[in-house]
């Protein structure tokens, strides 16, 4: 899979070189660019973003510095995710359909949003055709300075669905939200009892249906405690 994360503030992405992505990325299963929108941008103060038509609060991006950066990337059968708080919410079940795209565009806006008309624009029949989609994702319902946090997210949660990038891909069959309403049971390790508190009896008694049976029902009163 690419991915592609375009930002005024790269550096806020660099947590995606580390750990489980950065193994991806060298092991040829991934390939992650960040873009600065800055570079692209047209006058000598390196604006990118202007008062908005109509009034109001705050700075809109201006949509000609992203049509610039956006155009080269948006190559065949291209995912573009724009990050805004009035987006459609991010789930487990996003999560999944995205682990089978092909190419991840993810557009990081910052200040009041951007301009509509990049949306509109790439959404038009021109880039339908080429197989080119435009997705407006909340990753929650809450404000953020802007989308690079919540761009990371998303390619952390979609990626480790991959097959290859996960070191235990058991680890994936089992966890939590896989049913809807279901949380995961709770976990422990040594040692059996640390200050004073034991491991539940059951975790040790080697009975494999009777611990799947105590799991299951631990799972579902934490969906039902945290409703
Ligand atoms: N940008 C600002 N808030 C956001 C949110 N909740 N989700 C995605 N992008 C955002």
């Amino acid at each position: 899979m690419k991915i592609d994360v375009i930002s005024i503030f790269p550096e806020y992405l660099s947590p995606l070189k580390l750990s489980l992505l950065g193994k991806a990325q060298s092991s040829g299963l991934l390939e992650i660019e960040v873009h600065d929108l800055r570079a692209l941008s047209t006058d000598n103060h390196n604006t990118v973003d202007d008062t908005p038509y109509g009034g109001g609060a705050g700075m809109v991006m201006l949509p000609e510095v992203w049509g610039k950066t956006l155009d080269p990337l948006m190559s065949e059968n291209t995912d573009l995710i724009i990050l805004t708080p009035a987006g459609r919410r991010f789930t487990q079940k996003t999560a999944e359909e995205f682990s089978t795209a092909n190419h991840l565009v993810f557009a990081c806006g910052r200040y009041e949003g951007i301009d509509d008309r990049v949306r509109q624009y790439y959404s038009t029949q021109e880039f339908k055709n080429r197989n080119i989609r435009v997705h407006e994702i909340s990753i929650g319902d809450y404000v953020l300075g802007g989308g690079e946090v919540a761009s990371m997210v998303m390619i952390e949660a979609i990626t480790r669905l991959i097959p290859g990038v996960l070191g235990n891909p058991e680890s994936l069959s089992e966890e939590s939200h896989k049913f809807e309403g279901y949380l995961e049971y709770p976990n422990f390790t040594k040692p059996q009892e640390w200050r004073g508190i034991s491991v539940p009896e059951i975790l040790l008694s080697g009975n494999h249906a009777e611990i799947a049976k105590w799991r299951s029902q631990q799972a579902e009163k934490r969906a039902k405690d945290n409703l």
